[in-house]
């Protein structure tokens, strides 16, 4: 998908460019392939780590041999076990609980810090590729441990330890260090206050279905925001939900009478940028009621759509992808 954006801005005119909603941040490192320079943003502060590996650093490589000794205790170190404490039964096993609190308080020992988000970005890949539909949703760690008949093979991925998941992610970290020859960036806020001196705005905000449900990231993942702000953690965790997920916070961009309104203000702060939206063909708002908006801001709109991928376990295939281009 990433490349199928890229490749419909290539004959824009532009150099600078804000993926504002960067999440995995491959579109901003497709766009760091593409000789741009790249400032990637999100809300979450894990995907910041994210961008901050693979699209802010140019040079800097974790290597298994770093990363290896951190992974069990150093004697002599106290740690907190947060996360074997608030928990247990939730999403990993309890040694696995107590591997994590160790590993993540090793992490401030990486004083460079796109070695310690090359880190964090190993750990994020590992835990999720540990967890049933790789989230935080729910408590379900039971699922893994059933003793039933399996038709596919993700036990194997769920049960894999965590140091063979890492070491894999470690390697596939350090082999997507290049530099560009540019200076990209990477930020973590809110992207109605970023500053409006790119020449290509990139938007994929949180996507709502017809039926007026939002994506939302803070709640499928606070997990991985979690491991990012582990001192913080005890004080942002709601205790009354069973799988302890972070306070929720409110967003426009998940309640469906406030979503019109957000993507308007996003197309008025960044209109005198070249614009690009990701969307699908069958959310809030319409297809229609977006292409109106953005032409109060934009005298020429391009509209590319193409099927989209089927996500795991959807039932929704009749959708489009789809890349307004103002
Ligand atoms: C559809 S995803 C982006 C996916 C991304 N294009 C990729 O390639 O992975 C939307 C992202 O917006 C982020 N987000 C939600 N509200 C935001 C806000 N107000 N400002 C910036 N980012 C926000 C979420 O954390 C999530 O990562």
């Amino acid at each position: 998908m990433a490349s199928w954006i890229v490749g419909h801005l290539a004959g824009l005119d532009f150099h600078t460019v804000l993926d504002a909603f960067s999440g995995t941040g491959s579109v901003g490192y497709a766009l760091k392939r593409a000789g741009k320079r790249v400032t990637c943003n999100d809300l979450l502060a894990f995907n910041r780590q994210i961008a901050m590996a693979l699209i802010e650093n140019k040079r800097e490589r974790l290597t298994w041999e770093r990363m290896a000794p951190l992974l069990a205790p150093i004697p002599g170190r106290p740690y907190d076990d947060f996360i074997a404490r608030t928990f247990e039964g939730v999403y990993f096993t309890p040694a696995e609980n107590r591997w994590l609190d160790v590993a993540v308080q090793n992490l401030d020992r990486v004083s460079c810090r796109y070695r310690r988000a090359l880190a964090f970005y190993a750990i994020y890949q590992a835990a999720m590729a540990k967890r049933p539909y790789n989230l935080f949703h729910r408590r379900n760690l039971y699922m893994r441990t059933a003793d039933v008949a399996r038709t596919f093979g993700n036990k194997a991925s769920w049960d894999r330890s965590f140091d063979d998941h890492v070491r894999r992610f470690v390697q596939q970290g350090d082999r997507a260090v290049f530099d560009n020859g540019t200076d990209c960036t990477s930020t973590c806020g809110d992207a109605m206050s970023l500053p409006t001196t790119f020449e290509l705005v990139y938007l994929d905000p949180p996507y709502m279905n017809r039926r007026g449900v939002g994506v939302d990231y803070h709640h499928f993942y606070h997990f991985l925001e979690g491991l990012t702000r582990y001192r913080e953690w005890g004080g942002l965790v709601d205790f009354e939900s069973a799988h302890r997920r972070l306070r929720p916070v409110p967003s426009p961009w998940t309640r469906p009478g406030e979503i019109h309104g957000a993507f308007e203000r996003l197309f008025e702060r960044f209109a005198d940028s070249l614009l690009a939206v990701s969307y699908r063909s069958d959310g809030i708002p319409s297809l229609d009621e977006l292409a109106r908006m953005l032409r109060r801001f934009k005298g020429r709109i391009r509209c590319h759509t193409r099927r989209s991928a089927a996500y795991a376990l959807s039932r929704n295939r009749g959708s489009c992808e789809v890349l307004f281009v103002g």
